[in-house]
């Protein structure tokens, strides 16, 4: 090897070999392979190494490069792991990680999921339908005469565009006879809004889920059946069910349904939870009148339907007593249901 360039090499090792830190060792990098290192300078020198040596000089040249960058990144893995080690020095990584706090469905959300799978798993489709509904949808189409109570500014949000906060969810009824043929299996689960005092069993909003099956003989044993299923479904087999009779202005007959509740340590007792009957042909007729056709012919096709309160549901569920708790968004409420 050419003397000039093992001395260089020689040299480069060395400081390579003292480096203790990743400063010192690119410190050394640059001042020998640097632009202007000595490795590099001797390299430039190349053109005047006379012809018949070239050959050698370059190979020589070649030889100390490589064993010069190889001996520098050992050296720099060395530093690294140094570097490493001390990071972690004091530090148990054995000991379990903190754990991080999970997320989870709010109560009314699961439960809101739960009635729908039912539902669903019994053939009801979901339908959709406007928060913001006018009085027509609302009521006029439900048979619900304009001097009703419900329909009462005091008990109702009004727009000054006369359009309102939907009462209930029944509206959804109406909005898919508008369009749909029948046979018709739908469910709408959603936001309800009544100007009601708030306290532990009422909120100004709340949700319910609307159910509505159109077809040729759905009768009431058909409705009795489907909903007990339902509450069966949802508080266990042994849950009493009760059908109240009732009145809604949109289904004939009409009825209350109450669940029994069994809280322990407390007596039990009854908790309405929905409300349902058989549609009136009434109903029908306005579609009919609207849609200029007579695919809900009275005559022909019968149906029911059923509106049940999810707060409600949630509270039987898990024995919440106070409405309230539902929209508070307190953590540590919350967090006993993840
Ligand atoms: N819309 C009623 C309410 O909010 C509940 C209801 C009763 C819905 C009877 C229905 C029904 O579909 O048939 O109190």
């Amino acid at each position: 090897m050419n003397e000039h360039i093992a001395s260089i090499q020689t040299q480069a090792l060395e400081l390579i070999a003292v480096a203790s830190d990743a400063r010192s060792l690119d410190d050394a990098r640059v001042s020998v392979l640097g632009k202007k290192g000595s490795l590099s300078l001797a390299g430039a020198a190349i053109k005047d190494v006379p012809k018949e040596e070239k050959a050698a000089f370059g190979q020589s040249l070649n030889a100390a490069r490589t064993a010069i960058t190889s001996a520098i990144e050992e050296k720099q893995a060395a530093i690294q792991q140094i570097a490493d080690r001390a990071a972690l020095a004091g530090i148990d990584i054995t000991l379990p990680a903190r754990a991080l706090p999970t997320g989870a469905l709010h109560p009314l959300t699961q439960i809101r999921d739960e009635a729908t799978h039912i539902l669903r798993c019994m053939g009801f489709a979901l339908a959709d339908g406007p928060e913001i509904e006018d009085e027509f949808h609302c009521f006029d189409a439900l048979n619900t005469p304009a001097d009703h109570p419900a329909r009462n500014e005091k008990d109702t949000f009004y727009f000054d565009s006369g359009k309102l906060l939907r009462t209930h969810t029944s509206s959804v009824q109406i909005r898919t006879m508008e369009t749909a043929t029948p046979p018709i299996r739908i469910i709408a689960p959603g936001s309800a809004y009544r100007r009601d005092e708030i306290d532990a069993t009422h909120l100004s909003v709340f949700n319910q889920l609307e159910g509505l099956y159109v077809d040729t003989d759905v009768t009431l044993p058909d409705l009795k059946g489907t909903l007990e299923y339902f509450f069966h479904e949802m508080f266990g087999t042994t849950t009493e069910v009760r059908f109240r009779p009732h009145f809604f202005p949109f289904t004939e007959p009409s009825f209350e349904i109450d669940v029994k509740l069994q809280v322990k340590g407390q007596a039990p007792r009854w908790m309405e939870v929905a409300g349902c009957g058989m549609v009136d042909p009434a109903v029908f007729e306005v579609i009919n009148s609207n849609r200029k056709d007579d695919a809900l012919n009275p005559e022909k096709l019968t149906g029911f339907a059923f509106g049940m309160g999810l707060d409600r549901l949630a509270m039987i569920r898990w024995g919440i007593k106070d409405i309230r708790l539902l929209i508070e968004n307190d953590t540590r409420f919350l967090s006993q249901f993840a």
